[in-house]
């Protein structure tokens, strides 16, 4: 069989620029279930990057195969330059499950223990960096309490350290806010932020918009197994093609050449222009001001995520999300 190549570009290390790569990606599980269809994407290095998707679009899927966990069916799937099914890929990798389930009968601190034992980490080793950890993840108060007395979002919280444990590089984040309150969710999110900026790469899968708005670099939505959309926050939410302008209209209608667009709204100082495929917002303010209209400032019309992963998901004829 031949692997499809994926065209790797190194920077001045030598390493991929890409954490993950995934190129052209199918899983299809027994019974004909088409889980993933045809995913590509890349993460870059040091950047937070989300999968955001309903329930059952596949992100867990692909978290898996990139793990290792689940072979894929075809396609490729690259994790810091090397294969996903090379176990030396996963040695910079750290994972935090959906709906784990760690043994109840350990202490927070014993569960970090044990995934940095796991990992071929020394007692000492271990022992050095796991107070550390906790008290990263807000969590010393508590690391020598059993888990069975742990909140959800206590739970995340030791989940966010085991998976920290040996320093990886690459963080694997499975819906990580999943139950966890208000106050609990933005502690989640500065602590992301933190170790974005120590270098390290994060993704995260979630079905919470909001959060994911806050807090990643690019997002990929994800629907029935497919790539609908990829980019940064602002792409996602920006109407390419419509512009707000805050002008001196002077209350004189506007009628743009229908080669340049179309205004969808106009008042006495606001206008928002619709521009036809392909033109520029230059040509539109070159007309304005060729009608001797003064111009105070011309901005993208935004959307908010929310309203752009709707526009996406009912763009594939899905009703409920
Ligand atoms: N082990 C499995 N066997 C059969 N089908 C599965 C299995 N795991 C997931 N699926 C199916 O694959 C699809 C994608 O699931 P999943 O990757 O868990 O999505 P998500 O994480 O986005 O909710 C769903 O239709 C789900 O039912
Ligand atoms: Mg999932």
């Amino acid at each position: 069989m031949t692997l499809p190549s994926i065209s790797v570009t190194l920077d001045a290390k030598g390493q991929s620029r890409y954490a993950i790569e995934a190129l052209d990606v199918y899983k299809t599980y027994p019974g004909d279930v088409t889980a993933l269809g045809g995913v590509t994407l890349s993460v870059l290095r040091g950047e937070i990057f989300a999968l955001l998707g309903p329930n059952g679009a596949g992100k867990t899927t692909l978290f898996k195969i990139a793990l290792g966990i689940a072979r894929l069916t075809s396609g490729r799937v690259e994790v810091d330059g090397l294969t996903a099914s090379d176990p030396e890929s996963r040695r910079r990798v750290g994972y935090l499950p959906e709906n784990h389930q760690f043994p109840s009968y350990l202490t927070g601190n014993g569960l970090v223990t044990l995934a940095g034992r796991l990992r071929g980490m020394s007692g000492s080793e271990i022992h050095g960096v796991a107070p550390g950890l906790l008290d990263l993840v807000g969590m010393s108060k508590w690391a020598d309490r059993e888990i069975k007395t742990y909140s959800k979002g206590m739970l995340q919280r030791v989940g966010l350290a085991q998976a920290l444990a040996a320093n990886p590089q690459i963080l694997f984040l499975d819906e990580p806010t999943d139950g966890v309150d208000p106050v609990g969710k933005i502690e989640i999110r500065q602590l992301l932020q933190k170790l974005r900026a120590e270098g390290k790469t994060i993704l995260i899968n979630s079905h919470l918009l909001s959060e994911v708005e806050s807090i990643a670099d690019r997002v990929a939505i994800l629907d029935k197994g497919r790539v609908m959309k990829i980019g940064s926050i602002g792409d996602l939410t920006s109407r390419g093609s419509q512009y707000e302008i805050q002008a001196d209209l002077k209350n004189v209608p506007i009628a743009f050449p229908p080669e340049i667009g179309r205004a969808l709204s106009i008042s006495a100082d606001t206008l928002a222009l619709e521009l036809k495929d392909g033109q520029t917002i230059n040509s539109a303010i070159d007309f304005l001001r060729s009608q001797d209209i003064a111009i105070l400032s011309v901005k993208p019309i935004k959307i908010s995520l929310e309203q752009s992963f709707i526009e996406t998901i009912s763009g594939c004829e899905r009703t409920k999300l």
